[in-house]
């Protein structure tokens, strides 16, 4: 007999367990927030309603279709109201001395909760500890071009507080959230590289791919340890790259994970109940846009990293030929650099490389060699077909006995057409959009 089992839905697990939670959390929340009197008050409120989101994060992964859509909205701007709060608290603490918060961590949850979390720290900071950057990465300032705008405020936010933390009192606060945005291959981890080199400190480097766990709970656990690592070990910086595919911008596609990620950066950045001071938060993304609101909020500072104009160009190409022999004068410099109008840097790079390889490719494909003295000895290097010279291939010849010719103009200009660029006009009209909005000229 066939016995055909009917169709059935998974059970809706009962949540009205945690929707009683939540209700509860929103509520002692907000009225602490709206009668507390001080700092520390109001902290405790948006403490609670940060522990209500939590709760509603895991409610929103239990229900199905229509109410998790319904309560996904009520989540956003629950969530969007609770950053502007974690802002208004900013203000308040600048304004007001800020009470030690020793003085209220007596009672007994609170220290159980932070024997936990200690453990669980220890599991994650092993898995975290490859991202602190040990060796520095040998980029220097001096090595980038262009972008003085970047350079100094990147030097303004990660040197100077470090090494002169007197300056920064008062109002004038080190920056927490810088974030660089801008097309591909401008030279964004190229700067953050650079501050990895020059600034004292811890450096933490970490991808998103690093911190989104696919185990449920773990992305979060991780950016918390993150966090606290940096604030042990501070002056610290954390540099994130990629970071919109991390914190993308809510809507249909966010998935459950990636608004927890969320929730908790937001918590961490701003460091309710922590001292945040020596912890610097660099991001980078060439997708600006795709970011949630709040997380763009938390970046104080949003430096564009443009296309390398004329000069940087120029720079760019005589610094990559540093140590490679070229007969290329000032002027054919200068050239390139005009003829390479919109490129990138790493279009650069790729074309500058293509060029120094032309030479191996007339060694390779010549027919006729000739000896010229380098240093006192004879050497062979490849002619052309029409020239005079003797009938030889490179495979006969030993690498000693071979005088590579030096990279020329004409090298150059055999790589330029072959090269492409690789932002369109389009890209560009867009980032240039979104810096009128909310960004800043690097
Ligand atoms: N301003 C610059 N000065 C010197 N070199 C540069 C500069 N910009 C880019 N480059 C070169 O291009 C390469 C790629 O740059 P980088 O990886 O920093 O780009 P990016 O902005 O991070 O790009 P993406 O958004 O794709 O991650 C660098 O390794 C460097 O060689
Ligand atoms: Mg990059």
């Amino acid at each position: 007999m066939n016995v055909k089992m009917p169709y059935t839905k998974p059970l809706n697990q009962d949540n009205s367990k945690l929707q009683s939670e939540v209700i509860s959390l929103f509520k002692s929340g907000d009225l602490k927030w709206n009668t507390g009197q001080n700092v520390q008050e109001k902290k405790e409120g948006l403490n609670y309603i940060i522990q209500g989101l939590r709760k509603m994060e895991l409610w929103i992964e239990r229900e199905y279709d229509e109410k998790k859509k319904q309560l996904q909205l009520q989540y956003y701007s629950r969530r969007e109201e609770a950053s502007k709060r974690l802002d208004t608290l900013e203000k308040y603490e600048k304004g007001e001395v800020v009470q030690d918060s020793n003085g209220n961590a007596g009672n007994h949850q609170q220290q159980q909760k932070k024997q936990g979390d200690k453990d669980q720290k220890s599991e994650f900071s092993n898995a975290l500890s490859e991202a602190i950057v040990k060796d520095k990465p040998n980029v220097k300032w001096t090595d980038i071009a262009g972008l003085e705008g970047a350079k100094s405020a990147l030097q303004e936010a990660v040197l100077l507080p470090i090494k002169f933390p007197d300056f920064f009192e008062g109002a004038r606060t080190p920056w927490k959230g810088i974030l660089m945005y801008g097309p591909p291959g401008t030279g964004k981890t190229f700067l953050a590289k650079a501050c990895a080199t020059e600034a004292e400190g811890t450096f933490f480097s970490v991808s998103s791919a690093d911190l989104i766990s696919k185990y449920v709970g773990e992305s979060e656990k991780l950016i918390k340890t993150l966090f606290s690592m940096a604030r042990e070990q501070k002056p610290s910086i954390i540099f994130i790259d990629e970071i919109d595919s991390m914190c993308g911008a809510r809507g249909e596609g966010q998935n459950d994970s990636s608004r927890r990620v969320i929730t908790e950066f937001l918590v961490q950045m701003q460091g309710v109940g922590h001292d945040d001071k020596g912890v610097l938060v660099l991001g980078a993304t060439n997708l600006p846009w795709a970011l949630d609101t709040a997380i763009r909020r938390r970046f104080e500072k949003r430096i564009y990293i443009p296309l390398p104009d004329v000069k940087a160009r120029e720079f760019m190409i005589q610094n990559s030929l540093k140590k490679n022999k070229t007969t290329l004068t000032q002027e054919q410099f200068e050239d390139l650099a005009i003829k390479t109008e919109e490129y990138s840097g790493s279009d650069i790079s790729v074309f500058v490389r293509d060029a120094v390889y032309e030479p191996v490719r007339k060694l390779q494909s010549a027919k006729k060699f000739k000896q010229i003295s380098v240093d006192g000895q004879l050497k062979w290097t490849p002619v052309a077909d029409n020239e005079e010279g003797t009938p030889k291939s490179f495979m006969e010849l030993n690498q000693g006995d071979i005088a590579i010719p030096d990279v020329c103009y004409n090298d150059f200009l055999l790589a330029l057409k072959k090269s492409k660029k690789s932002v369109s006009k389009d890209q560009l009209g867009e980032f240039e959009r979104w810096t009128k909005e909310f960004g800043q000229e690097g």
